[in-house]
Protein backbone atom coordinates (compact mmCIF):
# COMPACT_ATOMS: atom_id res chain seq x y z
CA UNK A 1 0.00 0.00 0.00
CA UNK A 2 0.67 3.79 -0.58
CA UNK A 3 1.62 6.36 1.89
CA UNK A 4 -0.89 8.34 0.52
CA UNK A 5 -3.50 5.40 0.43
CA UNK A 6 -2.69 4.58 4.10
CA UNK A 7 -3.26 8.43 5.13
CA UNK A 8 -6.56 8.47 3.11
CA UNK A 9 -7.39 5.01 4.86
CA UNK A 10 -7.00 6.68 8.41
CA UNK A 11 -8.92 10.06 7.06
CA UNK A 12 -11.58 8.35 5.70
CA UNK A 13 -11.94 6.13 9.04
CA UNK A 14 -12.60 9.68 10.62
CA UNK A 15 -14.75 10.84 8.73
CA UNK A 16 -16.79 7.70 9.01
CA UNK A 17 -16.55 8.15 13.41
CA UNK A 18 -18.43 10.80 13.00
CA UNK A 19 -21.39 10.02 10.87
CA UNK A 20 -20.20 10.74 7.42
CA UNK A 21 -19.23 9.07 4.01
CA UNK A 22 -15.46 7.63 4.30
CA UNK A 23 -15.32 8.52 0.75
CA UNK A 24 -14.50 12.15 1.97
CA UNK A 25 -11.40 11.20 2.97
CA UNK A 26 -8.95 11.19 0.25
CA UNK A 27 -5.51 12.50 1.33
CA UNK A 28 -3.08 14.08 -1.33
CA UNK A 29 0.52 15.11 -1.06
CA UNK A 30 0.53 19.50 -0.51
CA UNK A 31 1.66 21.02 -3.78
CA UNK A 32 3.36 23.79 -1.58
CA UNK A 33 5.35 21.88 1.23
CA UNK A 34 6.48 25.45 2.89
CA UNK A 35 2.97 25.27 4.26
CA UNK A 36 1.39 21.91 4.60
CA UNK A 37 2.94 18.59 4.09
CA UNK A 38 -0.55 16.60 3.15
CA UNK A 39 -4.06 17.87 2.25
CA UNK A 40 -7.53 16.54 2.87
CA UNK A 41 -10.23 18.81 1.01
CA UNK A 42 -12.94 16.47 1.70
CA UNK A 43 -14.74 18.45 4.59
CA UNK A 44 -16.37 21.07 1.88
CA UNK A 45 -18.25 18.27 0.27
CA UNK A 46 -19.47 16.59 2.99
CA UNK A 47 -20.64 20.20 5.04
CA UNK A 48 -22.97 20.17 1.82
CA UNK A 49 -24.31 17.76 1.87
CA UNK A 50 -24.64 17.37 6.05
CA UNK A 51 -26.31 20.90 5.85
CA UNK A 52 -23.52 21.92 8.28
CA UNK A 53 -20.29 24.26 8.76
CA UNK A 54 -17.48 22.76 6.83
CA UNK A 55 -14.93 23.86 9.58
CA UNK A 56 -16.89 21.86 11.91
CA UNK A 57 -16.77 19.27 10.72
CA UNK A 58 -12.69 19.64 9.37
CA UNK A 59 -12.29 20.22 13.26
CA UNK A 60 -14.14 16.98 14.42
CA UNK A 61 -12.03 15.00 11.95
CA UNK A 62 -8.84 16.80 12.17
CA UNK A 63 -8.97 16.18 16.13
CA UNK A 64 -9.97 12.19 15.59
CA UNK A 65 -7.08 11.81 12.82
CA UNK A 66 -4.57 13.73 15.13
CA UNK A 67 -5.02 11.08 17.16
CA UNK A 68 -3.23 8.42 15.09
CA UNK A 69 0.38 7.18 16.06
CA UNK A 70 1.85 8.26 12.83
CA UNK A 71 0.47 12.19 12.47
CA UNK A 72 2.45 14.61 14.24
CA UNK A 73 -0.25 16.92 14.11
CA UNK A 74 -3.63 18.18 11.90
CA UNK A 75 -4.28 22.34 11.42
CA UNK A 76 -7.45 23.52 10.11
CA UNK A 77 -6.95 26.08 7.10
CA UNK A 78 -9.40 28.30 4.60
CA UNK A 79 -12.67 27.34 4.94
CA UNK A 80 -12.30 24.05 6.15
CA UNK A 81 -8.97 22.56 4.31
CA UNK A 82 -7.24 20.01 6.59
CA UNK A 83 -3.33 20.22 6.83
CA UNK A 84 -1.75 16.97 8.06
CA UNK A 85 1.91 16.54 8.91
CA UNK A 86 3.35 12.92 9.28
CA UNK A 87 5.60 12.21 12.42
CA UNK A 88 9.42 11.90 11.26
CA UNK A 89 9.48 8.35 12.60
CA UNK A 90 6.84 7.40 10.28
CA UNK A 91 8.06 9.26 7.51
CA UNK A 92 11.40 6.89 8.09
CA UNK A 93 9.41 3.70 8.22
CA UNK A 94 8.07 4.23 5.10
CA UNK A 95 11.02 5.05 3.20
CA UNK A 96 12.80 2.35 4.39
CA UNK A 97 10.04 0.00 3.26
CA UNK A 98 10.06 1.54 0.01
CA UNK A 99 13.21 2.50 -0.83
CA UNK A 100 14.40 -0.50 -2.04
CA UNK A 101 11.33 -2.40 -3.22
CA UNK A 102 11.32 -3.44 -7.00
CA UNK A 103 8.31 -1.31 -7.55
CA UNK A 104 9.20 1.55 -5.91
CA UNK A 105 5.62 1.09 -3.78
CA UNK A 106 3.52 0.41 -6.58
CA UNK A 107 0.89 -1.71 -5.94
CA UNK A 108 0.17 -4.05 -9.28
CA UNK A 109 -3.70 -4.43 -10.15
CA UNK A 110 -4.86 -7.07 -8.62
CA UNK A 111 -7.08 -7.83 -11.73
CA UNK A 112 -4.93 -8.14 -14.56
CA UNK A 113 -6.21 -6.77 -17.66
CA UNK A 114 -5.69 -7.53 -21.51
CA UNK A 115 -5.30 -3.96 -22.85
CA UNK A 116 -4.78 -3.31 -26.94
CA UNK A 117 -3.08 -0.14 -27.39
CA UNK A 118 -3.35 0.61 -31.26
CA UNK A 119 -1.07 3.53 -32.11
CA UNK A 120 1.43 4.77 -34.33
CA UNK A 121 -0.78 3.78 -37.29
CA UNK A 122 1.31 4.24 -40.21
CA UNK A 123 0.25 3.83 -44.12
CA UNK A 124 1.51 1.79 -46.85
CA UNK A 125 3.03 4.50 -49.46
CA UNK A 126 3.09 7.46 -46.99
CA UNK A 127 6.40 8.05 -44.72
CA UNK A 128 5.45 8.44 -41.07
CA UNK A 129 5.03 11.76 -40.97
CA UNK A 130 4.86 14.06 -37.51
CA UNK A 131 1.08 13.05 -37.11
CA UNK A 132 2.02 10.09 -36.45
CA UNK A 133 4.90 11.47 -34.16
CA UNK A 134 2.18 12.05 -31.35
CA UNK A 135 0.44 8.76 -31.67
CA UNK A 136 3.17 6.87 -31.32
CA UNK A 137 5.16 8.58 -28.26
CA UNK A 138 1.77 8.53 -26.27
CA UNK A 139 0.94 5.47 -27.36
CA UNK A 140 3.68 4.18 -25.85
CA UNK A 141 3.53 5.51 -22.71
CA UNK A 142 0.85 4.69 -22.03
CA UNK A 143 1.74 0.66 -23.06
CA UNK A 144 4.51 1.33 -20.89
CA UNK A 145 2.35 2.55 -17.83
CA UNK A 146 0.04 -0.12 -18.06
CA UNK A 147 2.92 -2.94 -18.34
CA UNK A 148 3.92 -1.51 -15.53
CA UNK A 149 0.93 -1.74 -13.06
CA UNK A 150 0.75 -4.91 -13.97
CA UNK A 151 -1.86 -5.38 -16.96
CA UNK A 152 -0.89 -7.54 -20.13
CA UNK A 153 0.08 -4.80 -22.84
CA UNK A 154 -0.48 -5.95 -26.75
CA UNK A 155 0.97 -3.35 -29.13
CA UNK A 156 0.08 -2.47 -32.23
CA UNK A 157 0.02 -0.25 -35.41
CA UNK A 158 -2.99 -0.96 -37.42
CA UNK A 159 -0.70 -0.74 -40.31
CA UNK A 160 -3.42 1.55 -43.03
CA UNK A 161 -2.87 -1.39 -45.86
CA UNK A 162 -6.19 -2.07 -47.37
CA UNK A 163 -8.50 0.69 -47.97
CA UNK A 164 -9.43 3.02 -50.93
CA UNK A 165 -5.86 4.27 -50.93
CA UNK A 166 -4.15 1.40 -52.19
CA UNK A 167 -6.70 1.28 -55.10
CA UNK A 168 -5.37 4.72 -55.82
CA UNK A 169 -1.95 3.76 -55.94
CA UNK A 170 -2.76 0.43 -58.33
CA UNK A 171 -4.71 2.31 -60.46
CA UNK A 172 -2.17 5.61 -61.07
CA UNK A 173 1.08 2.71 -61.16
CA UNK A 174 -1.17 0.48 -64.12
CA UNK A 175 -1.64 4.06 -65.80
CA UNK A 176 1.59 4.75 -65.62
CA UNK A 177 3.11 1.31 -66.55
CA UNK A 178 0.39 -0.73 -68.20
CA UNK A 179 2.95 -3.26 -69.50
CA UNK A 180 3.82 -4.61 -65.72
CA UNK A 181 2.98 -8.40 -65.47
CA UNK A 182 0.91 -7.41 -62.30
CA UNK A 183 -1.88 -6.07 -64.77
CA UNK A 184 -1.07 -9.15 -67.40
CA UNK A 185 -3.88 -11.41 -66.87
CA UNK A 186 -2.85 -14.42 -68.34
CA UNK A 187 0.44 -13.98 -66.09
CA UNK A 188 1.14 -16.83 -63.83
CA UNK A 189 4.41 -15.07 -61.83
CA UNK A 190 5.59 -11.88 -60.71
CA UNK A 191 9.00 -10.68 -60.50
CA UNK A 192 10.82 -10.97 -56.82
CA UNK A 193 11.77 -7.14 -57.08
CA UNK A 194 9.42 -4.37 -56.46
CA UNK A 195 8.57 -1.93 -59.18
CA UNK A 196 8.23 1.13 -56.98
CA UNK A 197 10.67 2.30 -54.47
CA UNK A 198 9.37 4.02 -51.10
CA UNK A 199 10.31 7.39 -53.17
CA UNK A 200 8.22 6.17 -56.16
CA UNK A 201 5.52 6.02 -53.87
CA UNK A 202 5.44 9.03 -52.38
CA UNK A 203 5.54 11.04 -55.42
CA UNK A 204 2.51 8.66 -56.75
CA UNK A 205 0.41 8.63 -54.07
CA UNK A 206 -0.51 12.67 -53.45
CA UNK A 207 -0.74 12.65 -57.12
CA UNK A 208 -3.30 9.72 -57.46
CA UNK A 209 -5.07 10.90 -54.07
CA UNK A 210 -5.69 14.77 -55.38
CA UNK A 211 -6.69 12.87 -58.94
CA UNK A 212 -9.14 10.70 -57.22
CA UNK A 213 -10.74 14.25 -56.27
CA UNK A 214 -10.58 15.61 -59.35
CA UNK A 215 -11.09 13.09 -61.59
CA UNK A 216 -14.41 10.97 -61.45
CA UNK A 217 -13.37 8.64 -63.82
CA UNK A 218 -9.91 7.70 -62.08
CA UNK A 219 -11.69 7.78 -58.99
CA UNK A 220 -14.07 4.76 -60.40
CA UNK A 221 -11.15 2.98 -61.70
CA UNK A 222 -9.30 3.24 -58.54
CA UNK A 223 -12.77 1.80 -56.39
CA UNK A 224 -12.46 -0.96 -58.83
CA UNK A 225 -9.35 -1.53 -57.96
CA UNK A 226 -9.36 -2.01 -54.12
CA UNK A 227 -12.90 -4.21 -54.53
CA UNK A 228 -10.53 -6.54 -57.23
CA UNK A 229 -6.98 -6.51 -55.07
CA UNK A 230 -9.92 -6.90 -51.57
CA UNK A 231 -11.28 -10.27 -53.94
CA UNK A 232 -8.37 -11.28 -54.43
CA UNK A 233 -6.62 -10.82 -57.88
CA UNK A 234 -3.31 -12.56 -58.07
CA UNK A 235 -1.36 -9.65 -59.55
CA UNK A 236 -2.95 -6.73 -57.76
CA UNK A 237 -1.73 -8.77 -54.42
CA UNK A 238 1.71 -9.37 -55.77
CA UNK A 239 2.05 -5.80 -56.37
CA UNK A 240 0.40 -4.75 -53.26
CA UNK A 241 2.90 -6.37 -51.40
CA UNK A 242 5.47 -5.28 -52.71
CA UNK A 243 4.20 -1.51 -51.61
CA UNK A 244 3.59 -2.79 -48.59
CA UNK A 245 7.17 -4.27 -47.97
CA UNK A 246 9.00 -1.46 -48.74
CA UNK A 247 6.80 0.42 -47.06
CA UNK A 248 7.49 -1.33 -43.97
CA UNK A 249 10.93 -0.90 -44.02
CA UNK A 250 10.75 2.50 -43.27
CA UNK A 251 8.79 2.58 -41.58
CA UNK A 252 10.04 -0.16 -38.49
CA UNK A 253 13.54 2.05 -39.36
CA UNK A 254 11.30 4.99 -37.47
CA UNK A 255 9.96 3.36 -34.85
CA UNK A 256 13.38 1.71 -34.14
CA UNK A 257 14.76 5.28 -34.21
CA UNK A 258 12.47 6.37 -31.35
CA UNK A 259 13.18 3.50 -29.57
CA UNK A 260 9.40 1.86 -29.96
CA UNK A 261 8.55 -1.56 -30.36
CA UNK A 262 5.16 -3.60 -31.07
CA UNK A 263 4.28 -7.13 -30.33
CA UNK A 264 2.10 -7.45 -33.47
CA UNK A 265 3.09 -5.52 -36.54
CA UNK A 266 -1.11 -6.22 -38.16
CA UNK A 267 -2.45 -4.29 -40.46
CA UNK A 268 -5.98 -4.04 -41.96
CA UNK A 269 -5.44 -6.53 -44.49
CA UNK A 270 -5.00 -8.84 -41.63
CA UNK A 271 -8.70 -9.65 -41.15
CA UNK A 272 -10.00 -9.44 -44.31
CA UNK A 273 -10.75 -13.16 -43.54
CA UNK A 274 -12.96 -12.70 -41.14
CA UNK A 275 -15.09 -9.74 -42.56
CA UNK A 276 -17.24 -11.57 -44.64
CA UNK A 277 -18.82 -13.72 -41.63
CA UNK A 278 -19.05 -10.70 -39.72
CA UNK A 279 -20.78 -8.88 -42.01
CA UNK A 280 -23.52 -11.80 -42.94
CA UNK A 281 -23.62 -12.04 -38.83
CA UNK A 282 -24.54 -8.18 -38.89
CA UNK A 283 -27.21 -8.88 -42.07
CA UNK A 284 -28.74 -11.34 -40.64
CA UNK A 285 -29.32 -9.87 -37.06
CA UNK A 286 -30.80 -7.07 -39.02
CA UNK A 287 -28.19 -4.39 -37.31
CA UNK A 288 -26.80 -3.79 -41.00
CA UNK A 289 -29.04 -2.68 -43.74
CA UNK A 290 -29.01 -1.63 -47.28
CA UNK A 291 -28.70 2.12 -48.09
CA UNK A 292 -28.13 3.28 -52.31
CA UNK A 293 -26.75 0.28 -52.90
CA UNK A 294 -24.09 0.12 -49.82
CA UNK A 295 -24.31 -1.73 -46.72
CA UNK A 296 -24.41 0.59 -44.21
CA UNK A 297 -24.93 0.06 -39.87
CA UNK A 298 -26.80 3.19 -38.30
CA UNK A 299 -25.25 4.76 -35.43
CA UNK A 300 -27.48 7.36 -34.25
CA UNK A 301 -28.80 7.02 -30.73
CA UNK A 302 -32.29 8.78 -29.69
CA UNK A 303 -30.66 11.32 -27.25
CA UNK A 304 -28.43 13.04 -29.55
CA UNK A 305 -27.73 16.35 -30.27
CA UNK A 306 -26.21 16.23 -33.63
CA UNK A 307 -26.31 13.76 -36.68
CA UNK A 308 -24.69 10.70 -36.92
CA UNK A 309 -24.05 9.35 -40.54
CA UNK A 310 -24.18 5.74 -40.68
CA UNK A 311 -20.54 3.57 -40.69
CA UNK A 312 -20.47 2.16 -44.66
CA UNK A 313 -19.49 -1.69 -44.21
CA UNK A 314 -19.46 -1.93 -47.94
CA UNK A 315 -19.49 -0.10 -50.56
CA UNK A 316 -22.00 0.22 -53.89
CA UNK A 317 -18.69 -0.67 -55.72
CA UNK A 318 -18.31 -3.46 -52.83
CA UNK A 319 -15.20 -2.60 -51.14
CA UNK A 320 -14.79 -2.48 -47.48
CA UNK A 321 -13.53 0.64 -45.94
CA UNK A 322 -11.45 1.85 -43.15
CA UNK A 323 -14.57 1.38 -40.77
CA UNK A 324 -15.26 -1.99 -42.24
CA UNK A 325 -11.64 -3.31 -40.94
CA UNK A 326 -11.66 -1.39 -37.65
CA UNK A 327 -15.00 -3.16 -36.84
CA UNK A 328 -13.47 -6.75 -37.86
CA UNK A 329 -10.28 -5.76 -36.05
CA UNK A 330 -12.47 -5.48 -33.04
CA UNK A 331 -13.79 -9.00 -33.29
CA UNK A 332 -10.23 -9.64 -33.83
CA UNK A 333 -9.26 -8.60 -30.42
CA UNK A 334 -11.95 -9.24 -28.32
CA UNK A 335 -11.88 -12.76 -29.95
CA UNK A 336 -8.41 -13.93 -30.97
CA UNK A 337 -6.39 -11.67 -28.17
CA UNK A 338 -9.14 -11.98 -25.45
CA UNK A 339 -9.02 -7.64 -25.25
CA UNK A 340 -10.80 -6.50 -22.24
CA UNK A 341 -9.64 -3.03 -23.00
CA UNK A 342 -8.86 -1.12 -26.16
CA UNK A 343 -7.20 2.12 -26.44
CA UNK A 344 -7.02 3.87 -29.95
CA UNK A 345 -3.95 6.56 -29.93
CA UNK A 346 -5.06 8.68 -32.69
CA UNK A 347 -5.31 12.00 -33.96
CA UNK A 348 -8.44 14.03 -32.10
CA UNK A 349 -9.54 14.43 -36.36
CA UNK A 350 -10.48 10.78 -36.32
CA UNK A 351 -13.04 10.95 -33.40
CA UNK A 352 -16.45 10.62 -35.58
CA UNK A 353 -14.73 7.34 -36.82
CA UNK A 354 -14.34 5.98 -33.71
CA UNK A 355 -17.80 7.11 -32.28
CA UNK A 356 -19.00 5.20 -35.77
CA UNK A 357 -16.97 1.67 -35.15
CA UNK A 358 -17.55 2.13 -31.02
CA UNK A 359 -20.88 2.11 -31.59
CA UNK A 360 -21.54 -0.16 -34.52
CA UNK A 361 -19.43 -2.84 -32.42
CA UNK A 362 -22.04 -2.49 -29.03
CA UNK A 363 -25.03 -2.43 -31.62
CA UNK A 364 -23.82 -5.57 -33.35
CA UNK A 365 -22.61 -7.22 -30.08
CA UNK A 366 -18.75 -7.15 -31.75
CA UNK A 367 -17.86 -6.04 -28.20
CA UNK A 368 -19.81 -6.64 -24.75
CA UNK A 369 -20.83 -3.60 -22.71
CA UNK A 370 -17.40 -5.17 -20.15
CA UNK A 371 -15.31 -4.40 -23.17
CA UNK A 372 -13.41 -1.10 -22.79
CA UNK A 373 -13.57 1.00 -26.56
CA UNK A 374 -11.51 4.28 -25.96
CA UNK A 375 -10.28 7.07 -28.72
CA UNK A 376 -7.32 8.20 -26.38
CA UNK A 377 -7.27 11.65 -28.56
CA UNK A 378 -4.89 14.32 -28.82
CA UNK A 379 -3.91 17.73 -30.51
CA UNK A 380 -1.53 18.95 -33.13
CA UNK A 381 1.77 19.60 -33.20
CA UNK A 382 2.36 22.92 -34.42
CA UNK A 383 4.88 25.16 -35.96
CA UNK A 384 6.06 28.14 -34.97
CA UNK A 385 3.85 29.77 -36.74
CA UNK A 386 0.77 28.06 -34.21
CA UNK A 387 -0.45 25.99 -37.55
CA UNK A 388 0.49 22.21 -37.92
CA UNK A 389 4.23 21.65 -38.49
CA UNK A 390 5.19 22.00 -41.95
CA UNK A 391 8.76 22.39 -43.40
CA UNK A 392 9.83 25.36 -45.04
CA UNK A 393 8.63 24.62 -48.31
CA UNK A 394 5.52 24.39 -46.75
CA UNK A 395 5.23 20.55 -47.33
CA UNK A 396 4.78 18.04 -44.65
CA UNK A 397 7.78 16.93 -42.55
CA UNK A 398 8.62 13.48 -42.66
CA UNK A 399 9.30 11.61 -39.02
CA UNK A 400 13.08 10.86 -40.08
CA UNK A 401 13.79 14.33 -40.56
CA UNK A 402 12.04 15.49 -37.47
CA UNK A 403 14.70 12.56 -35.48
CA UNK A 404 17.55 14.52 -37.50
CA UNK A 405 16.32 17.75 -36.48
CA UNK A 406 16.14 17.29 -32.73
CA UNK A 407 19.75 15.13 -32.83
CA UNK A 408 21.35 18.06 -34.33
CA UNK A 409 19.91 20.68 -31.70
CA UNK A 410 21.12 18.28 -28.88
CA UNK A 411 24.70 18.12 -30.28
CA UNK A 412 24.63 22.00 -30.18
CA UNK A 413 23.27 21.78 -26.71
CA UNK A 414 25.77 19.25 -25.67
CA UNK A 415 28.77 21.62 -27.02
CA UNK A 416 27.37 24.81 -25.45
CA UNK A 417 27.11 23.33 -22.22
CA UNK A 418 30.67 21.55 -22.36
CA UNK A 419 29.15 18.28 -21.77
CA UNK A 420 30.54 14.35 -23.34
CA UNK A 421 33.50 16.82 -24.82
CA UNK A 422 36.23 14.51 -24.67
CA UNK A 423 34.65 11.45 -25.21
CA UNK A 424 34.96 9.76 -28.48
CA UNK A 425 32.51 10.56 -30.95
CA UNK A 426 30.90 7.20 -31.13
CA UNK A 427 29.67 7.82 -27.46
CA UNK A 428 29.24 11.20 -28.37
CA UNK A 429 26.94 10.79 -31.10
CA UNK A 430 25.08 8.02 -29.22
CA UNK A 431 24.34 10.24 -25.99
CA UNK A 432 22.98 12.85 -28.56
CA UNK A 433 20.66 10.77 -30.52
CA UNK A 434 19.38 9.58 -26.71
CA UNK A 435 19.35 13.50 -25.91
CA UNK A 436 17.12 14.92 -29.01
CA UNK A 437 14.85 12.03 -28.84
CA UNK A 438 14.19 12.96 -24.98
CA UNK A 439 13.69 16.51 -25.94
CA UNK A 440 10.90 15.78 -28.26
CA UNK A 441 9.16 12.70 -26.62
CA UNK A 442 9.29 14.97 -23.22
CA UNK A 443 8.38 18.42 -25.18
CA UNK A 444 5.10 16.11 -26.63
CA UNK A 445 4.65 14.57 -23.05
CA UNK A 446 4.59 17.42 -20.73
CA UNK A 447 1.34 18.67 -22.42
CA UNK A 448 -2.24 17.50 -21.47
CA UNK A 449 -2.42 15.68 -24.24
CA UNK A 450 -5.33 17.24 -25.95
CA UNK A 451 -3.36 20.75 -26.19
CA UNK A 452 -2.07 21.53 -29.37
CA UNK A 453 1.83 22.47 -28.54
CA UNK A 454 4.71 24.27 -30.43
CA UNK A 455 7.26 22.09 -31.17
CA UNK A 456 9.97 24.54 -30.33
CA UNK A 457 13.67 22.68 -30.71
CA UNK A 458 15.37 25.57 -28.91
CA UNK A 459 13.17 25.01 -25.90
CA UNK A 460 12.82 21.24 -25.74
CA UNK A 461 16.62 20.72 -26.13
CA UNK A 462 17.21 23.08 -23.41
CA UNK A 463 19.23 21.39 -19.90
CA UNK A 464 16.99 23.46 -18.18
CA UNK A 465 13.36 23.99 -17.20
CA UNK A 466 10.87 21.54 -17.61
CA UNK A 467 13.09 19.53 -20.63
CA UNK A 468 14.24 15.79 -20.99
CA UNK A 469 17.54 16.04 -21.43
CA UNK A 470 16.99 18.30 -18.12
CA UNK A 471 15.82 15.16 -16.95
CA UNK A 472 18.46 12.95 -18.11
CA UNK A 473 20.94 15.29 -16.63
CA UNK A 474 19.68 14.91 -13.61
CA UNK A 475 19.84 11.23 -13.28
CA UNK A 476 23.19 10.85 -15.15
CA UNK A 477 24.66 13.32 -11.92
CA UNK A 478 23.26 10.70 -9.45
CA UNK A 479 24.67 8.03 -11.67
CA UNK A 480 28.26 10.01 -11.00
CA UNK A 481 27.46 10.74 -7.39
CA UNK A 482 26.88 7.04 -6.75
CA UNK A 483 29.97 6.12 -8.89
CA UNK A 484 32.60 8.64 -6.66
CA UNK A 485 31.25 7.10 -3.84
CA UNK A 486 31.72 3.28 -4.43
CA UNK A 487 35.55 3.91 -5.88
CA UNK A 488 35.72 5.53 -2.21
CA UNK A 489 34.11 2.48 -1.03
CA UNK A 490 31.48 4.27 0.54
CA UNK A 491 27.94 1.98 0.47
CA UNK A 492 24.50 2.74 1.45
CA UNK A 493 22.65 2.06 4.33
CA UNK A 494 19.08 3.18 6.45
CA UNK A 495 17.72 5.60 6.00
CA UNK A 496 17.75 8.41 9.16
CA UNK A 497 16.81 11.54 9.69
CA UNK A 498 15.82 13.63 8.32
CA UNK A 499 17.83 16.14 8.94
CA UNK A 500 17.04 19.04 6.52
CA UNK A 501 13.48 20.26 5.77
CA UNK A 502 14.79 19.70 1.88
CA UNK A 503 15.19 16.55 3.03
CA UNK A 504 12.10 15.45 4.35
CA UNK A 505 9.80 17.43 1.06
CA UNK A 506 12.41 14.67 -1.18
CA UNK A 507 11.13 11.78 0.82
CA UNK A 508 7.56 12.93 0.25
CA UNK A 509 7.85 13.45 -3.07
CA UNK A 510 9.33 9.79 -3.45
CA UNK A 511 6.66 8.35 -1.24
CA UNK A 512 4.21 10.11 -3.73
CA UNK A 513 4.91 8.19 -6.64
CA UNK A 514 2.48 5.58 -6.51
CA UNK A 515 -0.90 7.63 -6.69
CA UNK A 516 1.04 9.63 -9.18
CA UNK A 517 0.99 6.80 -11.54
CA UNK A 518 -2.59 5.67 -10.96
CA UNK A 519 -3.53 8.81 -12.03
CA UNK A 520 -1.59 8.74 -15.63
CA UNK A 521 -3.15 5.76 -16.06
CA UNK A 522 -6.64 6.72 -15.14
CA UNK A 523 -6.69 9.56 -17.17
CA UNK A 524 -4.44 8.00 -20.16
CA UNK A 525 -2.55 11.01 -19.41
CA UNK A 526 1.42 10.78 -19.47
CA UNK A 527 1.93 14.14 -18.31
CA UNK A 528 1.14 13.35 -14.68
CA UNK A 529 4.33 11.77 -14.69
CA UNK A 530 6.30 13.56 -17.16
CA UNK A 531 5.61 16.39 -14.27
CA UNK A 532 6.06 14.33 -11.59
CA UNK A 533 9.65 13.55 -12.78
CA UNK A 534 10.37 17.13 -12.97
CA UNK A 535 9.09 18.01 -9.30
CA UNK A 536 11.19 15.22 -8.02
CA UNK A 537 14.36 15.85 -10.10
CA UNK A 538 14.20 19.57 -8.62
CA UNK A 539 13.66 18.16 -4.71
CA UNK A 540 16.67 15.92 -5.39
CA UNK A 541 18.76 19.09 -6.57
CA UNK A 542 17.55 21.31 -3.59
CA UNK A 543 19.16 17.98 -1.45
CA UNK A 544 21.96 17.72 -2.95
CA UNK A 545 22.57 21.38 -2.37
CA UNK A 546 22.16 21.35 0.92
CA UNK A 547 23.33 17.84 1.85
CA UNK A 548 27.18 17.20 0.88
CA UNK A 549 26.99 13.77 0.72
CA UNK A 550 30.05 13.14 -0.53
CA UNK A 551 32.33 15.41 1.86
CA UNK A 552 29.68 14.07 4.82
CA UNK A 553 31.75 13.08 8.49
CA UNK A 554 28.97 10.97 9.72
CA UNK A 555 29.11 7.57 7.80
CA UNK A 556 25.39 6.52 9.20
CA UNK A 557 24.22 10.27 7.52
CA UNK A 558 26.34 9.59 4.97
CA UNK A 559 25.15 5.95 3.99
CA UNK A 560 21.56 6.98 4.60
CA UNK A 561 22.11 9.78 2.00
CA UNK A 562 23.32 7.50 -0.53
CA UNK A 563 20.20 5.26 0.26
CA UNK A 564 18.17 8.34 -0.86
CA UNK A 565 20.12 9.46 -3.84
CA UNK A 566 20.17 5.36 -4.88
CA UNK A 567 16.44 5.58 -4.50
CA UNK A 568 15.74 8.77 -6.15
CA UNK A 569 17.79 7.54 -9.17
CA UNK A 570 15.54 4.57 -9.50
CA UNK A 571 12.30 6.38 -9.46
CA UNK A 572 13.76 8.65 -12.25
CA UNK A 573 15.38 5.91 -14.18
CA UNK A 574 11.71 4.30 -14.20
CA UNK A 575 9.51 7.12 -14.62
CA UNK A 576 11.53 8.05 -17.45
CA UNK A 577 11.18 5.04 -18.71
CA UNK A 578 7.75 5.11 -18.62
CA UNK A 579 7.90 8.00 -20.70
CA UNK A 580 10.28 6.03 -23.29
CA UNK A 581 13.35 8.11 -22.52
CA UNK A 582 16.07 6.47 -22.04
CA UNK A 583 19.19 7.69 -19.62
CA UNK A 584 22.97 7.51 -20.96
CA UNK A 585 25.53 6.49 -18.52
CA UNK A 586 27.23 9.82 -18.55
CA UNK A 587 27.43 13.02 -20.60
N1 LIG B 1 -3.66 4.53 -40.53
C1 LIG B 1 -4.47 5.51 -39.89
C2 LIG B 1 -4.07 6.92 -40.34
O1 LIG B 1 -2.92 7.15 -40.71
C3 LIG B 1 -4.39 5.43 -38.40
C4 LIG B 1 -4.82 4.13 -37.80
C5 LIG B 1 -5.38 4.29 -36.43
N2 LIG B 1 -5.90 3.08 -35.84
C6 LIG B 1 -7.07 2.54 -36.14
N3 LIG B 1 -7.40 1.40 -35.58
N4 LIG B 1 -7.89 3.08 -37.01
O2 LIG B 1 -4.90 7.80 -40.29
Amino acid sequence: MSLQSHLTGLAGKAFADIGLSSDYGQVVLSQRPELAQFQCNGAMAAAKLAGKQPREIASAVAERLAEAAEIASTEIAGPGFINIRLADEALIEWANKTADNSHLGYDTAGEPLTVVVDYGGPNVAKAMHVGHLRATIIGDSLARLFSFAGHTVIRDPHFGDWGFQMGLLIAAIEQTIPGLPYFDAEATEYPGESPVTLEDLQRIYPEAATRGREDAEFADRAREATVRLQQGDPGYRALWRHMKSVSEESQRDDFRALGVAFDLWYGESDVHDRIASMVDALKDSGVAEESDGALVVRVDQTEDNREWPPLILQSSAGGFLYSTTDLATVEMRVKELGADLMLYVVDRRQSDHFTQVFRAARKGDIASDGVGLEHIEFGTMNGPDGKPFKTREGGVVRLGDVIKMVQDAALDRLNEAHLAEEYPQQEREAIATTVGVAALKFGDLINNRSSDYVLDLEKFSSFEGKTGPYLQYAAVRIKSILRKATEQGLSTGAIIGPAVDVERELILELLNLPPVIDRSIDLRAPNHVAEYAYTLASRFNRFYDACHILSEPNPQQQASWLQLSTWTLAALERLLDLLGIEIPDRM
